[in-house]
C-alpha cells in the first residue's frame, strides 16, 4: 500500500511543480478521493471510471446538509439523485473488484456481509459509500491545512527536512545520500513512524483543525457530569475543536507548534501532560475512526513527499477558514510551486 500512496502522491506534486499556481483543496481532493478509492476499494489507479465516480461523490457532498425537501430546485432532491448514480457506479465497481483479488478492506467487508445474512448488495454499496466520504473528505482537509501551516512555517519545514534526511538516509548507509531519492527507495511503516518530528507536525494540524470538529453520541444510561444529570436517551455533542483549543495540556492552544509534542503524550489517560481525553482528532471507543491508521499514514507519506519535492509560496499567508462540512482554507488556498532547490 505504502508505494501505491506514494505513487499518487508524487505524481500529483510533479503536475504541481510543472504549473504555475495551484488551488489547493480541490487537487487535495482528487488525490484523496483517487487514494482512498483505490488503497481501500482497490479500484485501478489508471481507471477511468474514478474520475466519474468523483464528480457525482462532489455533487452528492455538495446537497448533502441540505433540508429535506424532496422537490425539483431543492438541494436534497440533488442529493438524492447523485447517491442513485453513485450506487449504480458502485455497483459496477464491486462487480470489478469481485472478479480479482479483493484489498483487505474489501475482503473483510464481504465477509462481515456474508456474516451478517444481509442483502450483501445493498449493505456492499453503503459501506463502500460511507468508507469513500469519511476517508476523502477527512484526507483533504488535513492535506490541505498542512500546505497551509507548512507555507507558513519555514522553520518547521527545515526540521521535517532534517528528520527525514537523517533518519531515512544517513542511518541507512553512513554516507551522505540525495535525501529524495533515498527515502522514496526505503519507504515502510516502520520507517515512517520513527519519524517523530513528522508525527508531532501531524498531530498539530489535527489539533488546531481537526476534520470533524464533533461527534454525537445517543446517551444509554443516564449519568452525572459537572453537576447536571444526562438523562438516558438524549443525544449528546462532544466537541472535539473545542476540547482541544480549551485543554489546559496545550498553552498557547491558538499556536502552531509541533514542538509541544514533545512533552505531550497523546495515548495515555494518566498524569501531567497525558492527553488521551484531550486530543481526539479520531475519537475514542467502539465508534472511534476506523480509517485512523491509514489516514495518519497518508497524511505522513503526503508531508514526506511534499516537503521534499517542493517549495511553494502561499499567495494569501493569513486565509480565513470556513469550518463546514470540513475545515480549509476559505479561498481554497492558491499557492505557487516550484521544484526544491534547497535541501
Ligand atoms: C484525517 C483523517 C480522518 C479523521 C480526522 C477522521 C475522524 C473521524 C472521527 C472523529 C470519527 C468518529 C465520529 C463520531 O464520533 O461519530 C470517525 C469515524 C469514522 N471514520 Fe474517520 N477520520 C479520518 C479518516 C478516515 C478514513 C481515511 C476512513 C476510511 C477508511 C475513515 C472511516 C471512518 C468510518 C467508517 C467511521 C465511522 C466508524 C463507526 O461509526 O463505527 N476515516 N472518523
Amino acid at each position: 500500500m505504502i508505494p501505491f500512496i506514494q505513487d499518487c502522491v508524487t505524481s500529483v506534486l510533479t503536475d504541481w511543480k510543472s504549473r504555475r499556481d495551484i488551488v489547493t483543496y480541490p487537487e487535495c481532493k482528487q488525490m484523496a478521493f483517487r487514494i482512498s478509492a483505490c488503497a481501500l476499494i482497490g479500484i485501478k489507479p489508471n481507471e477511468h471510471k474514478i474520475g466519474e465516480m468523483h464528480e457525482i461523490f462532489e455533487d452528492f457532498t455538495r446537497s448533502i446538509f441540505s433540508i429535506p425537501v424532496n422537490f425539483p430546485g431543492f438541494g436534497f432532491r440533488q442529493a438524492l439523485k447523485a447517491k442513485k448514480q453513485l450506487h449504480a457506479i458502485i455497483r459496477e465497481v464491486i462487480a470489478d473488484v469481485q472478479k480479482g483479488p479483493s484489498t483487505p478492506v474489501m475482503t473483510a467487508i464481504f465477509k462481515s456481509s456474508e456474516a451478517l445474512g444481509e442483502d450483501r448488495e445493498e449493505s456492499l454499496i453503503e459501506v463502500v459509500v460511507d468508507l469513500l466520504f469519511a476517508g476523502h473528505e477527512t484526507l483533504a482537509s488535513a492535506t490541505t491545512n498542512s500546505v497551509m501551516f507548512l507555507g507558513q512555517r519555514k522553520d518547521v519545514v527545515k526540521k521535517l527536512l532534517d528528520e527525514i534526511r537523517h533518519k531515512l538516509c544517513y542511518e541507512q548507509n553512513d554516507m551522505v545520500v540525495d535525501g529524495y531519492d533515498c527515502a522514496t527507495d526505503s519507504l515502510s511503516f516502520q520507517k515512517i513512524n520513527e519519524l517523530k518530528y513528522l508525527n508531532n507536525v501531524v498531530n498539530e494540524v489535527l489539533r488546531l483543525l481537526p476534520p470533524a470538529g464533533a461527534g454525537y453520541r445517543k446517551v444509554l444510561k443516564s449519568f452525572e457530569l459537572g453537576g447536571f444529570l444526562i438523562p438516558k436517551g438524549w443525544v449528546v455533542m462532544y466537541g472535539i475543536r473545542d476540547t482541544h483549543i480549551t485543554s489546559p495540556v496545550f498553552e498557547n492552544a491558538a499556536d502552531f507548534d509541533p514542538d509541544r509534542w514533545a512533552d505531550i503524550d497523546a495515548s495515555s489517560s494518566h498524569g501531567h501532560n497525558k492527553a488521551r481525553f484531550q486530543f481526539l482528532p479520531f475519537s475514542y471507543g467502539a465508534r472511534g475512526c476506523i480509517g485512523k491508521t491509514f489516514a495518519q499514514l497518508v497524511l505522513k507519506i503526503f508531508i514526506i513527499e511534499l516537503v521534499q519535492q517542493c517549495e511553494w509560496q502561499l499567495r494569501n499567508d493569513r486565509p480565513k477558514i470556513r469550518f463546514a462540512p470540513m475545515p480549509v482554507p476559505a479561498d481554497n488556498l492558491t499557492i505557487a510551486v516550484k521544484p526544491r532547490t534547497v535541501k
